[in-house]
């Protein structure tokens, strides 16, 4: 171990040490997604707690599966189990969860929403959180998120996950709609820095932003629709909480990293495979990187997987690095992957 990383070490947990800007010989590592259905006693407690929804809301039984993956891989950091369409729930957007398809919403009147009366459930997530609190192993650190804006709209207005992926109904609301798509926002961005400051103040030690479809926005509508959402996210949570490290996840932005960290001024950003090892050492220059082994990779060919975890290592852990998948595992991953994964990385 080098010299300036053991001495951080002592007393401070490893994934906050890098958030703080360290570099340690091993790094921390957590996946995206760690909890859930590639681990059978995630679907057991899933049974239990009847359709997903119902887990997301019980405080016990969501604490539960947020501690699997701990206690079978010892991950350095647990994320708080919960999705990010919980708040179109909250905010009075009827979510359900249909089995083989995915999140289907009701049709969205932005004047029925419903900020004032959100805690009324999110009330159950921060009891999670308080649970994991007291629960967890001292060097684990707990990581609370949320949706950014631009991502959970596209649900919100789409009325479920858009295959296409081109968001052709979101685009159409925003034309016609203007001032409802920016009234939506606003209630978003709100509701969101309220959500995680929450999260914080129940025991988050780190947050993280998922714009899952932050890659279908182009050119001038990236500062409208991601950068100044998430902008205003940041800002609130830190007039706050200005030590509580905030990461980003613009999924798909490409060779947008260096701007979305300039204008949206988080902290750390996850980067998803599309991202070459030599762009993701540049994206190092401005700020502690977390990723981007492939899930696929990771499911499907172990050996390739190992190999691209060298490279990874050898490109990105001269500087502070969070090793992570660059979305998340899928739910035919075999175990045995993920624990020679974490021998790889901490050999
Ligand atoms: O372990 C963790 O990472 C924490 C929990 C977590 C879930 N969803 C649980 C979940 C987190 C961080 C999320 C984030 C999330 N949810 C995102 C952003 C990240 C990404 O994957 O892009 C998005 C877009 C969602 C919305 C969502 N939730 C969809 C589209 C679906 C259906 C598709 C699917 O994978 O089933 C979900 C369901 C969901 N969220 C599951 C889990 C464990 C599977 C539900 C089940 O058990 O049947």
């Amino acid at each position: 171990m080098s010299g300036i990383s053991s001495v951080y070490l002592i007393g401070m947990k490893s994934m906050l040490s890098v958030l703080k800007g360290n570099t340690l010989d091993t790094p921390p590592i957590w996946l995206m997604r760690q909890a859930g259905r590639y681990l059978p006693e995630y679907k057991e407690t899933r049974k239990q707690a009847g359709s997903f929804l119902d887990l997301c809301y019980n405080p016990e039984l969501a604490a539960e599966v947020t501690l699997q993956p701990i206690r079978k891989f010892g991950f350095d950091a647990a994320i708080l189990f919960a999705d990010i369409l919980l708040i179109p729930d909250a905010l009075g957007q009827m979510v359900a969860f249909k089995e083989g398809v995915g999140p289907i919403l009701e049709p969205i009147n932005v004047d029925e929403l419903k900020a004032g009366r959100m805690d009324d459930k999110l009330h159950k997530v921060y009891e999670t959180v308080s649970i994991l609190k007291k629960e967890l192993p001292e060097e684990t650190t707990l990581i609370g998120f949320a949706g950014a804006p631009w991502t959970v709209m596209t649900y919100m207005i789409e009325g479920g996950t858009d295959k296409s992926r081109e968001y052709r109904r979101t685009s159409t609301y925003i034309l016609t709609n203007p001032q409802k798509a920016d009234h939506l926002l606003l209630i978003l961005v709100e509701a969101t820095a309220h959500y995680l400051i929450q999260q914080i103040e129940h025991g988050a030690e780190v947050v993280q932003l998922f714009d899952s479809w932050a890659g279908a926005v182009k050119g001038p509508w990236r500062e409208s629709l991601v950068y100044e959402p998430t902008r205003k996210i940041v800002n609130r949570v830190k007039e706050v909480h200005p030590d509580v490290p905030i990461i980003g996840f613009p999924r798909g932005i490409g060779n947008e990293y260096a701007d979305y960290i300039k204008h949206t001024g988080v902290d750390a950003v996850g980067l998803d495979e599309g991202i070459s090892l030599e762009k993701a050492s540049m994206i190092q220059e401005l700020c502690p990187v977390q990723g981007n082994l492939s899930s696929e990779l990771l499911a499907d060919d172990l050996d390739a997987a190992l190999k691209q975890t060298d490279l990874i290592l050898e490109s990105l852990n001269r500087k502070p690095f969070i090793f992570n998948l660059g979305h998340g595992i899928l739910p035919h991953t075999p175990e045995a992957h993920v624990h020679a994964l974490i021998e790889k990385i901490r050999k």
